[in-house]
């Protein structure tokens, strides 16, 4: 992993600063974020896609860097233009590992995103942090249905459910897998953003955390399988992320929120030195209202794109419009005017 140092050495050189990432997941929402607090964009975009960011005046870049294969960053032009790299879910996933020594200014701690990209690192994560998981189980441990899970954060595709030893052995070929038990209840996906300067929020050991919205995914087949079941049709579920949701939860459960969002923030500065701004859990309630976590999204999540004129949690903090893409342009100025970017860029 790039070291600290060189990226302190690379923003002391910044006079202005510019925010840039992919064109895709929630870039709209962040170049327009960056756009309402006066901060300029650079949007990095495959050709074919130029034209469709074109089209959204309030939402597109303020440039478009272009490049055939989003592996090749053009590194030594974002250092020129004094960019900051937002990293969003394309952007990790299209990126990989190779994101981790990218020599760019990039927001938040670096090194949330290994943790993230590790299933046995984020349960680890999870565990440590005191919040109820799936159960993890051997193929033959399998006494009901399972969920199995490969590595990568695909938009769930893939993932398939089995109910026996047998139908696992039949059904998965892969080598690396993780089987969870398949939990039956509502989802929710809790947006946080981690804050280390005093503002406003609930407090944690080392700063303040904002609930900036929840959502739900809309997965095929999962979502709409009622109805092929309701024709007597025996479909396979499955989990591709098509959408987003927004979810507005009980009252009575924010406190708990609250606290899963606590102890994962300061269980990641004990882990590997803190999670720095937005993140999301992903969620399951049960019937008897117990709250299971089977993921962290340590960056910013495509499901806060329901809310780019902020939330139903939102307006309880800020008087004006504030999604999380905005919330991060806000950072970010606040952080250059006290001289502390270094505190929250990575
Ligand atoms: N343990 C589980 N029990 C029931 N459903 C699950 C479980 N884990 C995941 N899911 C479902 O599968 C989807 C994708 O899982 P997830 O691990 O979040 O994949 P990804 O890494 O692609 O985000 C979730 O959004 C949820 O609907
Ligand atoms: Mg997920």
């Amino acid at each position: 992993m790039l070291e600290r140092k060189k990226i302190g050495e690379i923003l002391s050189k910044y006079k202005k600063f510019k925010i840039a990432t992919i064109c895709s997941h929630s870039s709209l929402q962040i170049f327009k974020g960056a756009r309402e607090e006066g901060i300029k964009t650079i949007g990095i975009v495959q050709k074919d896609k130029r034209k469709l960011y074109e089209s959204f005046p309030l939402g597109r870049p303020d440039e478009f860097i272009e490049v055939d294969d989003y592996r090749d960053i053009p590194i030594d032009y974002l250092v020129d233009e004094e960019a900051i790299v937002i990293p969003h879910g394309s952007f990790v996933e299209y990126v990989g590992a190779a994101f981790d020594d990218l020599a760019v200014p990039v927001y938040g701690n670096r090194a949330s995103l290994m943790w993230e990209r590790s299933r046995d690192k984020m349960f680890q994560w999870l565990t440590k942090a005191g919040i109820k998981t799936p159960r993890i189980m051997k193929p033959e441990e399998i006494d009901g249905p399972v969920m199995v899970k490969f590595p990568g954060a695909k938009g769930g595709r893939g993932y398939v459910v089995v109910s026996s030893e047998d139908e696992f052995r039949k059904r998965v070929k892969e080598k690396e897998y993780m089987i969870q038990e398949f939990l039956i209840g509502v989802r929710a996906y809790p947006h946080y953003f981690f804050s280390p300067f005093p503002g406003h929020g609930y407090k944690t050991k080392q700063g303040e955390l904002e609930l900036l919205g929840v959502d739900r995914r809309v997965e095929s087949s999962a979502d709409e399988i009622a109805r092929a079941v309701s024709l007597g049709m025996d479909p396979k579920m499955a989990f591709t992320v098509i959408g987003n949701e927004p979810l507005v939860l009980r009252e009575s459960l924010l406190s708990e929120y609250m606290e899963i969002g606590r102890t994962i923030s300061e269980t990641s500065f004990d882990l590997f030195g803190g999670l720095i701004g937005p993140f999301c859990v992903e969620t399951i309630i049960t019937e008897e209202l117990q709250i299971y976590a089977f993921e962290i999204s340590a960056r910013i999540v495509a499901g806060t794109n329901v809310y780019p004129e902020g939330s139903p949690y939102s307006v309880y903090y800020y008087k004006e419009p504030m999604s999380a893409g905005r919330r991060i342009a806000k950072e970010l100025k606040r952080a250059a005017k006290m001289k502390k970017l270094s505190q929250i860029v990575y």
